[in-house]
């Protein structure tokens, strides 16, 4: 079999350990699973009502136009329709990114800390990966990805707030970064964690679409709506980039059930609104109370925290995993002694408290 070679060498996806995994593993129940930033209050009731709906429909194959998520999309951030790309997740987004911009004469920059898709996408073309430093509170640095950037460059995959590490970079940055970049190479801003920022400096990339055509913004269902398992996203640009973006797509890709229920989770504002609010009462007390047993922990605008651990983040790991906990080691993400923990309901976050501090006593 002759297979490409920047295939063999892609390092795979180290996903968050499935509960089911852990049951299975360990014959224990009532796991918590803290590990892949996903929304403790489960989905919007809404979407899962339209998701039980639209599975009557499922002999027929999806709108592959996704026409009435896209209209109600564009009425919400006052875009043309032609602006949107719906993808099964922001990460199938990145792929068609790659695809659409990289070959293997072409780079990618990406940031130290970051997702590690984007490094999956790059590679899949057989385009270099030039990684830029990380400032020095291990967040993007606007500095070093411009140093980062050569004549080869077409695209810079950025996360704001950034994943693992939970810090943003302000408004005013990403402007510098923009402004700063020669018109060909495009910034992929991905907002998945958008809806938890809190900080009065943060700006959405949304604003500046209409002054950076070599901008895309990414946006996803899976956090704050609570759609993780059903796969749905969303890219904002101009028409020639998201046009391309159509062309590699598959058609059928996004389920018909995935659309219906991101379409109503769209109109349930209640639930957002309860999903903000939980992160934003649980997330600094969590914060707070890691301070007390962890070295380092580093203040987070997502849904997560990340911190520095006293002993290897995989030994804390796989500890917590033993009392049915599961949190995220960060060695696969270049940090062997940091963990990241997704906010989860009161209970849970107690119950993560007080089984880590018995695993440092
Ligand atoms: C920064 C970042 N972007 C994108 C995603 C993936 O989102 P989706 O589920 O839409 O593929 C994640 C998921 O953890 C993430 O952390």
């Amino acid at each position: 079999m002759q297979t490409n070679p920047y295939i063999s060498a892609i390092r795979p996806y180290q996903p968050g350990k499935p509960i089911e995994e852990v049951e299975r593993e360990y014959g224990l129940h009532a796991i918590i699973k803290l590990a892949s930033n996903e929304n403790a209050l489960g989905p919007s009731p809404q979407a899962l009502l339209a998701a039980q709906k639209a599975l009557m429909r499922s002999a027929l194959y999806p709108d592959s136009r996704s026409f009435t998520l896209v209209q109600k999309l564009a009425e919400g951030h006052a875009l043309p329709h032609d602006h949107f790309m719906i993808g099964t997740g922001s990460d199938q987004l990145f792929m068609l990114l790659a695809l659409v911009l990289l070959n293997t004469q072409a780079n990618a920059v990406i940031s130290e800390y970051t997702f590690p898709t984007y490094a999956i996408a790059v590679h899949s073309v057989g385009a270099e990966l030039r990684i830029a430093r990380a400032s020095s509170n291990l967040g993007h640095s606007v500095d070093h990805l411009l140093e980062a950037v050569d004549p080869s460059t077409r695209v810079i995959f950025l996360d704001n707030p950034n994943n693992p590490v939970g810090s943003y970079l302000p408004g005013r940055e990403i402007e510098r970064l923009l402004q700063s970049l020669p018109p060909d190479v495009v910034v992929v801003l991905d907002e998945a964690y958008y809806d938890f920022v809190d900080a009065p400096d943060y700006v959405s990339g949304l604003e500046y679409i209409g002054r950076y055509p070599n901008l895309i913004v990414t946006r996803t269902f899976s956090k704050a709506y609570g759609l993780a398992g059903l796969r749905i996203g969303y890219g904002v640009s101009h028409p020639p980039l998201i046009e391309l973006m159509k062309r590699v797509r598959l058609p059928f890709s996004v389920s018909h059930v995935a659309l219906a229920a991101a379409e109503a989770a769209l109109s349930d504002t209640e639930h957002l609104a309860k999903t903000r609010a939980l992160i934003w009462t649980e997330r600094p007390t969590l914060a707070k109370n890691l301070a007390q047993c962890l070295p380092l922990v580093l203040p987070g605008a997502g849904n997560f925290i990340t911190a520095r651990t006293p002993i290897p983040a995989q030994d804390l790991f796989q500890r917590l995993l033993e009392r049915g906990i599961i949190i995220r080691p960060l060695g696969a993400m270049g940090l062997p002694d940091f963990i990241r923990v997704t906010v989860g309901l009161p209970d849970e976050n107690r119950t993560f408290l007080n089984a880590l501090k018995s695993v440092l006593e």
